[in-house]
């Protein structure tokens, strides 16, 4: 199979990630619930692991770091404590429904600061506009899972700094590759999960937390039992039940791998794939592609239509002939409604440091074998 769907999940991992998770069933029990060599075992992994991201994204302390399912539930959790109900929300064009499910529940006014496709002085113009009127959260992707367009996220984070206004990082496009340091944005939470690019297993996520969370479970901690509230402190208050110690031991190998290759290495990898990608379509007849001309503004992610193609009719066809990519409206019908594809979506083609060349040049063989027939 050639894989180029990694936007979705990225399927191939470091070896040392599955190996990490059966290390992990095999010698650690429940953390903080005992005192005995496994269980503290599992307390060291927890922290190891927390330890790690919080480097790798310049969180001063390891416990603002806390262990979710996805970015989903990072999200969920993030906008829930800062946005009441009815309460006023501003967000990108690019948003997925991980951000737009969750405000529409809360009944919010949800503001949308439009701007053309991969242009990042127009996006932060709009989000300069919206935010004169105040707002509960700004909410924005650091890259966006269709387009691979990267908001310039530092300049809409100074622009809440001086606004007062909380600021929501959805990092699950672009954790592991490009560069985050969440206390030099100031964000109040960033959110991503395990199991892109960072390399850990499904099921694991991180939120990173810089403001007062409230939780979104309740439920055993192994600390303050005797209250019925959840504990004020972190990451405890965000982390009722027994943790998913293979999924963690997996992410944390994940994060190992990210270090020692470096987000920039990856990303570097990443875009020469997707120029490659570009190159190849745009020497075919019929084909839109969604592409940047500053690379620097766009990630692993390319998307495209086909003249009188439907986007998933022509995802089945690549599938026929083993390639797999993503087709439709990616979870993010707002994105596709900012670029005018919300009729038929797009089909995305994404990698990870571990697709090669050859992976794309077979996707574009396969490609005009179908544009052809
Ligand atoms: N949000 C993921 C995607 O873009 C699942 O495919």
């Amino acid at each position: 199979m050639i894989y180029l769907d990694s936007a979705a999940t990225t399927f191939r991992k470091p070896p040392a990630v599955r190996a990490a998770m059966l290390r992990a069933m095999q010698t650690l029990s429940s953390p903080g619930r005992g005192g005995y060599p496994s269980a503290q075992a599992a307390d060291r992994l927890l922290f190891h692991c927390r330890s790690l991201a919080s480097e790798l994204f310049g969180v001063t302390s390891p416990e603002r770091v806390v262990f979710t399912a996805s970015a989903t539930h990072g999200l969920n959790i993030a906008i829930k404590s800062l946005v009441p109900p009815g309460g006023r929300a501003i967000i990108s064009g690019w948003e997925h429904n991980a951000v737009t499910r969750p405000l529409h529940a809360l009944g919010a006014e949800t503001v949308v600061a439009a701007s053309p496709l991969f242009d990042a002085g127009a996006c932060v113009e709009a989000f300069a506009a919206a935010i004169r009127d105040g707002a509960d959260a700004v909410i924005c992707t650091a890259a966006s899972n269709v387009f691979g367009f990267c908001p310039p996220i530092g300049e809409i984070a100074s622009l809440c700094r001086a606004a007062g206004v909380p600021l929501i990082v959805d990092a699950a496009q672009s954790a592991g590759v490009l560069p985050l340091d969440m206390d030099a944005l100031g964000a109040a939470f960033v959110a991503m999960p395990g199991h892109k690019g960072l390399y850990g297993p499904q099921g694991t996520g991180l939120l990173l937390c810089g403001a007062r969370a409230k939780p979104l479970l309740e439920g055993g901690t192994g600390s303050e039992s005797l209250r019925q509230e959840m504990p004020e402190f972190l990451p405890d208050r965000l982390e009722p039940g027994t943790h998913n110690m293979p999924g963690i031991a997996g992410l944390a190998a994940g994060l190992r791998f990210v270090r020692d290759t470096t987000a920039a290495r990856i990303a570097r990898h990443e875009r020469a794939l997707i120029r490659r990608a570009r190159e190849g379509l745009q020497t075919l007849n019929g084909l839109t592609v969604y592409a940047a001309r500053d690379e620097a503004l766009q990630t692993g992610v390319l998307s495209f239509t086909a003249d009188g193609w439907e986007s998933e009719e022509l995802a089945s066809a690549l599938a026929a002939r083993g390639v797999a990519v993503r087709a439709g409206y990616h979870c993010a019908p707002l994105a596709h409604r900012s670029v005018g594809t919300l009729d038929a979506g797009t089909v995305r083609v994404s990698v990870s440091a571990f697709e090669r060349a050859a992976d794309i040049d077979g996707f574009l063989r396969a490609l005009r074998e179908i544009l052809a027939k």
